[in-house]
């Protein structure tokens, strides 16, 4: 079954097909980074306006990709929370538009849940067989740090969130306190890879006896560092910085997998392209680690149109009377 994904939840507007949810025929995104990067973050309307300018395009490059017509497509899926209202709204229209028009069925996917079955995908280089279930799954972006309990196919529960900024806002905060640009993550494990750290620590919130995190201490104690008049070097910063992301992350992970007894442990969002962290993760994890190729940790409509495909496989036909749901929890 061949499912086309759209996704428009923030800055990037995305559409890919994805047969049987697992093989890529086609993956478009077209980053709108450069329209943000000067203010530093996502500015909502510029976003919306955007995506009404490249949803049409995208969709038709990824046509284009895969070699077909409207005529190949078995089912539709896009986006509908959480994220930016009227970005949401460019992406889930012109989907529920396009299945209405071809009598397609067509299902809306929480944005979380498709970064997780960004797992599912096929790239080269990635496991050809499925993740194995139940997977303690760890999904760190821009919004959400959320440690979740995959029992099977659509059974989730969460163990622990964070309380206060996302692994991914903690990342990009501090790298606008350093005036290194947007999006955060990447450049801050560039500059952090092979700093010498020194004596520089910042610190862990632990909050014992919970798989709960809170990373805005520590984008407090960066800024008081870059405060001191003998600061170190914004490398020993941002290494420091990501030192303590990553031991958290990936202690409370760890911890998770061997509670719960699961299979497998999943990375998943933005921040799961992270190399420290990945590492860290494989070092501590009692169980196997998998996690999606960078590009597919990212944004991108390929994790969406594959997690429907697992919605449809369970007897799911949507419904196209569907609205977005910027605040739509998880579990
Ligand atoms: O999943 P995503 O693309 O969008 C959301 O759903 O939020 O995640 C974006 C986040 C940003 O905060 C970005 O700084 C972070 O993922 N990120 C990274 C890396 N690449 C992206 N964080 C750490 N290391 C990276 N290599
Ligand atoms: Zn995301």
């Amino acid at each position: 079954m061949r499912v086309l994904g759209i996704e428009t939840s923030c800055d990037e507007c995305a559409a890919a097909i994805v047969e049987d949810g697992r093989h890529i025929r086609a993956n478009v995104v077209a980053t709108q980074m450069d329209l943000h990067a000067r203010y530093g973050g996502v500015v909502p309307e510029v976003a919306s306006r955007a995506h009404l300018r490249t949803v049409i395009p995208v969709i038709q490059t990824a046509l284009e990709q895969a070699g077909l017509g409207m005529d190949g497509i078995d089912a539709v899926a896009a986006t509908y929370g959480p994220g930016l209202a009227g970005a949401l709204l460019v992406g889930l229209n012109a989907a529920k538009a396009f299945a209405y028009a071809r009598d397609l069925p067509f299902i809306g996917v929480n944005h979380l849940e498709g970064h997780i079955y960004a797992n599912w995908l096929r790239q080269d280089g990635q496991p050809a067989e499925d993740p194995e279930l139940p997977a303690l799954c760890l999904v760190v972006s821009g919004g959400h740090t959320d440690l979740i309990l995959m029992e099977t196919h659509g059974d989730y529960r969460r163990l622990g969130r964070t309380r206060d900024d996302a692994a991914g806002e903690a990342f990009d905060k501090v790298a606008r306190l350093l005036g290194l640009g947007y999006p955060g993550g990447p450049v801050i494990e560039r500059i952090a890879a092979g700093a010498p750290r020194g004596d520089v620590r910042l610190p862990r919130a632990w909050l014992p006896g919970t798989a709960d995190f809170s990373f805005s201490g520590l984008k407090t104690a960066v800024l008081h560092m870059t405060r001191d008049l003998d600061r170190p070097g914004d490398a020993q910063i941002a290494g420091a910085f990501q030192d303590s992301v990553v031991d958290v992350l990936a202690e409370k992970t760890a911890r998770a997998a061997r509670e719960h007894g699961v299979r497998q442990v999943l990375l998943a969002g933005g921040v799961a392209a992270n190399g420290a962290l990945r590492a860290e993760v494989i070092k501590r994890s009692p169980v196997p680690v998998r996690y999606p190729p960078p590009q597919l940790c990212t944004d991108n409509a390929a994790m969406i149109a594959g997690c429907a495909f697992f919605h449809l496989d369970r007897g799911e036909r949507g419904d196209v009377s569907l609205d977005v749901q910027p605040n739509l929890r998880f579990v």
